[in-house]
């Protein structure tokens, strides 16, 4: 629980059905890993949302039962905008039916294989990953999305800034209410990763396999090294990432990155995820 960092609950509306460039992100990879993220969403969210929503009645603290409101609440909404992107997708031809019809069969599975308490386990690793690569993004996003479309670009910081502000609450609902303990989560998370790469590496390879890119060398030569070079978008959230497998780890011992503040403020005078990301975007020029 971190109280200088509460969770707010927005309402954005990012306008989509809109014209949105094919490669948003300006780079054709890094747009794919992305859209394939975005595929993911809608349903990995609401199984997020249920599998903390099962502990509700169990919780005692007054606080930590707000905070389980307010992030079924902010996920509720990321399904929303995202499932309208995913059906801009659909336009551009890429037939992708099956990644929805597949994912449910396998959280179907989940959902009659697992218990409880490991079922929290895998939503608090997601959500801690989902924390990392959000924090990445605000702190890299003037390297990979500063050329990136206005709306995509919105869509993708303020999911961000939400999962930062909410990126405790199903860890402390699996530590505080179900106590899982440490081996559970350990076992999650390394599964969890695992099952997410090859997710999302299956629907890239697909993506630029329509897209005519996947045997294009120029296009890996330019976009592997951004991705998972040294200072990579990628590599960056390796360490941060690993933490989450220490004991004694909790996700507010990271501090949020400098543009968090600025899009919180922006958009509570002027409740508009755009303008927010450009406000954020120009403080931390
Ligand atoms: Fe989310
Ligand atoms: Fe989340």
């Amino acid at each position: 629980v971190s109280p200088e960092t509460p969770i707010v609950t927005r309402k954005v509306d990012l306008g989509f059905p809109a014209p949105v460039p094919r490669y948003w992100a300006g780079d054709p990879v890094l747009t794919r890993v992305s859209d394939a993220l975005s595929l993911l969403f809608p349903l990995g969210e609401q199984f997020f949302i249920e599998s903390v929503q099962t502990y509700r009645d169990r919780i005692d603290d007054p606080v930590l039962r707000r905070q389980v409101k307010e992030f079924a609440y902010q996920e509720g909404q990321h399904s929303k905008a995202h499932a309208a992107y995913n059906r801009m997708l659909a336009d551009q031809g890429l037939h992708l039916d099956w990644v929805e019809r597949s994912l449910q069969t396998r959280l179907g599975i989940a959902r009659r294989c697992f218990s409880d308490v490991t079922r929290l386990a895998f939503t608090a690793t997601l959500e801690h990953l989902t924390a990392t690569m959000a924090e990445g993004l605000l702190a890299s996003m003037h390297d990979h999305f500063a050329g990136a479309a206005p709306r995509m670009r919105a869509l993708y910081f303020w999911h961000a800034v939400e999962e930062v502000e909410h990126k405790a609450v199903a860890w402390d609902v699996y530590e505080r209410v179900a106590r899982g303990g440490w081996l559970r989560r350990v076992l999650a998370q390394f599964w969890m990763t695992l099952t997410v790469l090859l997710n999302v590496s299956v629907i890239v390879t697909y993506m630029l396999y329509r897209d005519g890119l996947l045997f294009d060398l120029p296009t890996w030569r330019r976009s592997l090294p951004r991705l998972w070079g040294r200072h990579g978008f990628f590599t960056r959230m390796i360490r941060p990432y690993l933490r989450g497998f220490g004991r004694g780890f909790h996700p507010w011992q990271t501090r949020p990155p400098a543009g968090f503040a600025e899009f919180v403020r922006s958009y509570r005078e002027r409740p508009d995820a755009v303008a927010a990301t450009q406000a954020a975007l120009a403080a931390t020029a």
